[in-house]
């Protein structure tokens, strides 16, 4: 008996010390957008990586409603009533909004089919998504809460602004914006993400938390080509193919923009790399946010070889393993099966 209970004392120690050394809770703040969709099924397929407290939303690809709206809606893809939305400032800090419903259509997730994903089964909350993830950060010891990032900047400056102290509880920053090598999106300098709200952006750069950013330096690598779109579309018999339909639309811009065999699927990076870091190549260096009206306004300026003596801020993603990266998606998926 004595040699029974120490076996399983041992299981039980070693068992929950693996899954609570492991588990990442998250809020993940975004502005879906067909990308920031697929994130948030990442997320939610991995209950034992991930906890996610909360979605919280930002005005960009579309105006706050619609991205409210899409967040419920893929919410309801997966019937999944139980994760909180909030909805967060309706505009940058400073500048006007800049949407970009030439890349993700008018909705913000229209699809290749033209058939709409299923409405809301759910609603947002009454709180502002400022509010939450103020509250949570103060429910939670320091640096238990990780914030993901697939949007403008705008609800964590916020944030940050309305109280410094706690916000800096958090454990680290992970976000999907910016570029150190590969030029611009929206401009020829600037990443969509931090260009329409750099002064957010520049806020939290500066902040001293720890950031991992996922750039287009990294992004551009994870094309979804004919074959991985296929990979998506079988992943999964009750979402894949209106996963691949979301896909088939989102792949239609970007294929004419840049002339490559499908778009970069940006906003998944962040929450792969809490499941399998593995999968990205990391370098810390200085990265500083261009807000000086101009032609290189929004930029992330990168200090890539070091030339400089400032502080290395940024854990930026210079590059990643694209075949796992969508192997990790699809296999995910498949659990919504
Ligand atoms: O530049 C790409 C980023 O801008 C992605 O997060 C996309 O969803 C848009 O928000
Ligand atoms: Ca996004």
């Amino acid at each position: 008996t004595i040699c029974k209970r120490y076996a399983y004392t041992y299981f039980i120690q070693n068992n929950l010390k693996e899954i609570f050394l492991s588990i990442h809770k998250i809020i993940l703040d975004c502005d879906p957008g067909h990308d920031d969709a697929i994130a948030i099924l990442l997320a939610l397929s991995s209950p034992k990586e991930i906890e996610c407290l909360g979605i919280t939303v930002c005005a960009g690809n579309v105006p706050i409603e619609l991205t409210a709206k899409n967040a419920l809606r893929v919410l309801s893809l997966i019937e999944n009533k139980t994760v909180p939305v909030f909805r967060g400032c309706p505009k940058p800090l400073v500048t006007k909004l800049v949407t970009a419903e030439h890349v993700h259509g008018e909705s913000g997730l229209d699809t290749g089919s033209g058939v709409s994903l299923p409405e809301p089964i759910s609603n947002c909350q009454k709180q502002h998504a400022v509010e939450f993830i103020l509250e949570t950060l103060s429910k939670h010891p320091s640096d238990e809460i990780t914030l993901v990032a697939t949007g403008p900047l705008t609800n964590l400056a916020a944030a940050y602004t309305l109280d410094p102290k706690t916000f800096k509880k958090a454990k680290n920053i992970i976000l999907m914006g910016g570029a150190g090598f590969e030029p611009g999106n929206i401009t020829p300098a600037a990443e969509f993400n931090i260009f329409v709200d750099p002064f957010a952006a520049k806020s939290i750069f500066e902040s001293e938390i720890d950031i991992f950013m996922f750039g287009l330096d990294v992004t551009h690598q994870m094309i979804i080509t004919p074959k991985r779109l296929s990979l998506i579309k079988k992943s999964s018999n009750s979402i894949g193919p209106t996963t691949a339909d979301l896909l088939t639309f989102f792949n239609s811009y970007d294929t004419k923009k840049y002339g490559w065999d499908g778009a970069p699927l940006h906003d998944p990076c962040t929450i792969a790399w809490l499941i399998k870091p593995e999968i990205f190549q990391i370098k810390k260096m200085s990265v500083e946010i261009e807000t000086n009206n101009g032609p290189a306004f929004g930029r992330t300026i990168a200090d890539w070889f070091n030339v400089t003596d400032k502080n290395k801020n940024v854990n930026v993603a210079i590059s990643g393993k694209s075949d796992q990266f969508f192997d990790l998606i699809a296999e995910r998926l498949s659990r919504f099966s």
